[in-house]
This record gives C-alpha cells, sequence and structure tokens, in this order.
C-alpha cells in the first residue's frame, strides 16, 4: 500500500525532500546547501548541475534514513525558489549558463530598455500581473542568449530549453536528454514576465519584444495533475510526479488559504505574504504583484495578490557570513535581546534593490542612525526590525488594494521560531500574528497539490482539518510608538533610493 507523499523543495540556499504521511506529518526529511555564486556587485548565480546533484542526494537519504522504497510512495510533488532561471542544451542536457538566480539585478538595461518601448514599467502589467523588473525569469533569459557565445543561435535552431527550478528538476527526473518532459506549472510560469494571467498561456508579443524564441519554454500545466514518472533508474522511480508549485504559492496551500480573503506571510531568504483573491486577478495600484495561486487539475485558476521582499533571513545570513556579527542565525535573537531598543538605528537591506512595494532597483542597502552608543545589539535588532518593517509596508499596500484591512497574519518559514521577532511584528502590525503545528508548509503545499492528483487526499476539505494553530502574538505596543518606529523606518528607506543611478 502506498503511504506516503514525496516532496522535492529546491529552494534558494537549500534543496530538501520531506516526507509526509496521511495526516500531513513529517516522516523523513533529508538536505543540503548549494553553494552561492557571486560573480559580481548585483550578480547571484548557482550551479544547476550541483543543483540536481543534490536533489537526487536527498531523495535518496530521505528515503533511507526510514528505509523507505518507491513502492511506498502515491506520488511526488516539486516546489522552487521562483524565477531562478536556467537554459541547457537539450542533447547534451548540459545548462549554458549558471542559473540566474531570483535576486540577481544584472538585467536592469534590459528592464530600462523594454520600459522605453512604451508604457514603461508597467508595460506589460495588465497581461501578467508583474512591472517590468530584474527579479523575473524572461530578462533573465534574454539576457544569457544575448551574452552567452553561440546561444541565441543554438535557441533559434531549437536546441536549447529554458525552465525556472521546478521544470529543470522535473526534466532531469523524467530522463533528462532520454525523454524528459519539458513543463512548468501555472504558478511558475506567472512569475516569468511572459504569461497571459487570463490565458495562461505564453504571450507571442511579449516574448518577441524579449527576443525569446517559444520553442524554448515548457509547457504550461495545471499545479495538480500527474505530469510523467520518476525514470526507472534510481530512487522513487516509477512514481508518478502529479504537483507544481513555486515556493510561495506551495506554502500558501500548505497553510490551507482556500478562501479568498485568507493570507499567509513567509519569513525564508526573503519574505513573501499572498492573499488568495479567488478566482478574481486584481490588480494592484498598491506596488503588489498578481501572480497564480494555484489550479487544480482542471478547475479554474486561482489568484493570488503577492508582496515580495527580497531580503530577510538572507541579511541574518549576511551579518553571519559577510560580517561574522553572529556565529549561527539563533544568535541574533539572543543579541537583540540583549538591548532595550533598537538604539535609533534602522538597517535597509536593498542587496538587490528593493521590491514590494517600492520597485526600485536602483536602490541599495544601508545602515543609518549609527552614533558611538552603538552596540552589537542594537544591530541585531535593528537586523530583525527590518524584516517587520518591509512587512507592514506590504500588509499596509494590501489592505489599500483590498480595501480590507487583515485582522491576523498567517505565518512560517524559518524565521518564525524568533519571538522577539514574530511580538515585534504582531506590534507593528497590531495583528496576532499566529504560526501553525506544521511549519513546513511549503513542502507540504506541494505534497497536498501532488496527493490531491492521485486521490491520496480526497478533497480541500479534508486538508483544512490538518492545520492547526502552534503559537499566537498578541499586540502590545501603544499607537505612539507604533508610529514613531515607521515614521523613522520610512525616512531610512528614503535614504536607499537612487544609489546607482
Ligand atoms: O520568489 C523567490 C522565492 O520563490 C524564493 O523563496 O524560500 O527559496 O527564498 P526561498
Amino acid at each position: 500500500m502506498t503511504k506516503y507523499i514525496a516532496a522535492i523543495d529546491q529552494g534558494t540556499t537549500s534543496t530538501r525532500c520531506m516526507v509526509f504521511d496521511h495526516d500531513g506529518a513529517v516522516v523523513s526529511v533529508a538536505q543540503m546547501e548549494h553553494e552561492q555564486i557571486f560573480p559580481k556587485a548585483g550578480w547571484v548565480e548557482h550551479n544547476p548541475t550541483e543543483v540536481w546533484d543534490n536533489t537526487r542526494k536527498v531523495c535518496a537519504e530521505a528515503l533511507a534514513k526510514k528505509d523507505l522504497q518507491a513502492s511506498d510512495f502515491a506520488a511526488v510533488g516539486i516546489t522552487n525558489q521562483r524565477e531562478t532561471a536556467v537554459v541547457w542544451d537539450k542533447t547534451t542536457g548540459e545548462p549554458v549558463y549558471n542559473a540566474i538566480v531570483w535576486q540577481d539585478t544584472r538585467t536592469d538595461k534590459i528592464c530600462a530598455e523594454l520600459e522605453a518601448l512604451g508604457g514603461g514599467a508597467d508595460r506589460y502589467k495588465e497581461k501578467v500581473g508583474l512591472p517590468l523588473a530584474t527579479y523575473f525569469s524572461g530578462p533573465k533569459v534574454r539576457w544569457i542568449l544575448d551574452n552567452v557565445e553561440g546561444a541565441r543561435e543554438k535557441a533559434e535552431a531549437g536546441d536549447l530549453l529554458f525552465g525556472n527550478m521546478d521544470t529543470w528538476v522535473l526534466w532531469n527526473m523524467t530522463g533528462g536528454t532520454d525523454g524528459g518532459i519539458h513543463v512548468t506549472d501555472v504558478t511558475n510560469a506567472s512569475r516569468t514576465l511572459l504569461m497571459d494571467l487570463a490565458t495562461l498561456s505564453w504571450d507571442e508579443s511579449i516574448a518577441a519584444d524579449m527576443k525569446i524564441p517559444l520553442s524554448m519554454l515548457p509547457e504550461i500545466k495545471s499545479s495538480s495533475e500527474v505530469y510523467g514518472e520518476v525514470r526507472p533508474r534510481g530512487v522513487l522511480s516509477g512514481v508518478p510526479i502529479a504537483g507544481i508549485l513555486g515556493d510561495q504559492q506551495a506554502a500558501t496551500f500548505g497553510q490551507v488559504c482556500f478562501e479568498p480573503g485568507t493570507a499567509k506571510n513567509t519569513y525564508g531568504t526573503g519574505n513573501f505574504l499572498l492573499l488568495n483573491t479567488g478566482e478574481e486577478k486584481v490588480l494592484s495600484k498598491n506596488g503588489l504583484l498578481t501572480t497564480v495561486c494555484y489550479k487544480i487539475g482542471d478547475n479554474k485558476p486561482i489568484y493570488a495578490l503577492e508582496g515580495s521582499i527580497a531580503v530577510t533571513g538572507s541579511l541574518v545570513q549576511w551579518l553571519r557570513d559577510n560580517l561574522g556579527l553572529i556565529k549561527d542565525a539563533p544568535e541574533i535573537e539572543d543579541l537583540a535581546k540583549g538591548v532595550e531598543d533598537n538604539g535609533d538605528v534602522y538597517i535597509v537591506p536593498a542587496f538587490s534593490g528593493l521590491f514590494a512595494p517600492h520597485w526600485r532597483s536602483d536602490a541599495r542597502g544601508a545602515i543609518v542612525g549609527l552614533t558611538r552608543f552603538v552596540n552589537k545589539g542594537h544591530i541585531a535588532r535593528a537586523a530583525l526590525e527590518a524584516v517587520a518593517f518591509q512587512s507592514k509596508e506590504v500588509v499596509d499596500a494590501m489592505n489599500a488594494d483590498s480595501g480590507v484591512d487583515l485582522t491576523e497574519l498567517k505565518v512560517d518559514g524559518g524565521m518564525v521560531v524568533n519571538d522577539t521577532l514574530m511580538q515585534f511584528q504582531a506590534d507593528l502590525l497590531n495583528v496576532p500574528v499566529i504560526r501553525p503545528q506544521i511549519n513546513e508548509t511549503t513542502a507540504l503545499g506541494a505534497a497536498y497539490a501532488a496527493g490531491l492528483a492521485v486521490g491520496f487526499w480526497k478533497d480541500e476539505d479534508e486538508l483544512r482539518k490538518q492545520w492547526a494553530e502552534d503559537k499566537r502574538w498578541d499586540p502590545q505596543m501603544d499607537d505612539a510608538d507604533r508610529d514613531r518606529l515607521y515614521a523613522k523606518w520610512n525616512k531610512a528607506v528614503k535614504r536607499t533610493l537612487d544609489w546607482t543611478t
């Protein structure tokens, strides 16, 4: 009997395989980090071959830990860092260049050129829900075709394939050069700047503007259906791959945000707040993205408004790896708790420019308010506060767009173990912040999508019953303090703008 669903979570810093049982409980997990490659200021790359090797290894390890066989599994789901673009040769299976990561800002000139065609940054917004920004995949593909020798000729001859990490993993898992399938799901496709949100198909005129041959683009499918089987050799062989969701949409699904008006905020490398808007695609007037939330088989697509923040958890990593301020991530909370307040210090981590709601690729990070009084604790505290301030900007935009104020915030991701941060978040938003018992919502969401496709779970109602609250933080700050702190934050944000112009 098949007892489990495996979820592969190909994230920005690591790749994981998680095994879930029918109750949604984690049975086994294996994880490997991959190298973050920074060739120049503003550039961020991953080696796709390393990522694929790690994917195979974590799957093997997760199964071996509990002595599981392929026959124990009903399906596999894939979830992934979105927007990160890989281009590879379909005959050799070799990437023509490293994966260009979502945080990378090298495409700012390409975006400016596209803006200049008319319509500015919102040239494609009505169709694709996104502003022209370095964050998305389309301009990254264009950069590879323009800058890698011979790539454009090969692409035009139909020899190259493009994919986000879901597609790269799926193509390799289903056989690679030996019959690998070239498919993505609607949620990932909605992050390329190339998919029409209404028709859920590639928009030929945008692809032509970006000089991207349509033959490179994967076929767009729903988020929950059988795409193919794991290739005959190796672990999980023969198991159907039946779910794909971009990681933030997966977390929304794992948090069972199935009704319009429900939302979650994930605290990972960056922060991503998604609000389910149902079958209606709401175009933002306040700097949010319109994106596909999920599409289950033949059902209609469900849309979301999204506030994407590029740097939150990665700010803590930067304090650890680049500045050596802390030895490990948990130490940041100890340091922050050692001071009474932020000492009037603000960190605006605009390492990839500023994403939502500003969309300013010319911004760069700043630490402001420094005096001789300031110590490590204040810096640590300012870093945690930056995470919460950026989320407040996004929640304010969300409230303005929807016309209804959020009454509580469901949270997940690595940083939600940090009580100091979660309390400050509740204080700043002035609403309760709630963490679920199963915090692994990203992998769980992908498992849910795969499990629904093969009948492992019956319907969304069955999944809804698996969600349970673990902890809640209620707001305690008075209005005057909140206003004072937020006004200072806004002042600090202004200091980061226009840096690269
Ligand atoms: O849009 C980028 C997002 O999908 C990355 O998520 O969790 O890999 O940092 P994460």
